[in-house]
């Protein structure tokens, strides 16, 4: 079985990629691996902040890993808060606070349009391989639900109306952001392995 570093400290992220991934991966949190590092994302990209996780893991442990980094894109936001949807409200938010701030910019807002963007970066033999996931939907004037992480209370995917916090891990994992990049990459590492 293929054994892969997922270069992260989300154990939400990781529940919900190895409901995606399913059996046949050996997906290994950084926490796992016995590696204690806090990544920084300083760039301007979700591209860019992803390489920098994977390649730092993969210098530090010379295996095969891959990261993620996801933004919450705001169309009457002009895109924000983007590449910064973690550090939103400040440097040391909780996701109360930037879904808190979230609301009271969007405060009357009738263009609520808004989509996830997932960005995995993927080191293989240290090449990187990049796989792109959005999830299309709106963002409501209200918070509910208890599922999920960060957003997901006041985000509704398209076809729903219910937040992604509402609607739990079993539709979020089938429809999200995440999950149609995962389902890149692993369509990728199958193609990669029956070509071996
Ligand atoms: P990062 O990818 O860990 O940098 O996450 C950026 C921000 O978006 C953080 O505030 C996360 O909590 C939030 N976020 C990332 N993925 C999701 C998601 O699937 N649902 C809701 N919020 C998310």
């Amino acid at each position: 079985m293929r054994k892969i570093i997922f270069a992260s400290n989300n154990q939400h992220k990781a529940d919900e990629i190895r409901k995606v991934m399913g059996e046949g991966f050996d997906i290994i949190t950084l926490k796992e691996a016995g590696i204690e590092i806090d990544i920084p994302e300083p760039h301007n990209t979700l591209e860019e902040n992803a390489r920098e996780k994977s390649m730092v893991i993969h210098k530090m442990t010379g295996l095969d890993c891959f990261s993620e980094d996801t933004g919450l894109e705001v169309d009457a936001l002009f895109g924000a808060p983007g590449v910064r949807s973690a550090r939103y409200a400040g440097d040391l938010a909780s996701a109360e606070d930037n879904i808190r701030k979230l609301l009271m910019e969007m405060r009357g807002m009738t263009n609520r349009a808004a989509r996830f963007r997932t960005v995995i970066s993927l080191v293989l033999d240290g090449q990187e391989f990049l796989f792109e996931g959005s999830c299309e939907g709106a963002i409501c004037e209200v918070a509910s639900g208890t599922d999920g992480f960060g957003y997901d209370p006041v985000f509704v995917p398209e076809h729903h109306d219910k937040t992604f916090a509402s609607l739990g891990l079993e539709v979020k994992s089938a429809i999200s952001h995440r999950k149609i990049a995962v389902d890149k990459m692993v369509h990728f590492l199958k193609h990669i392995e029956n070509n071996h």
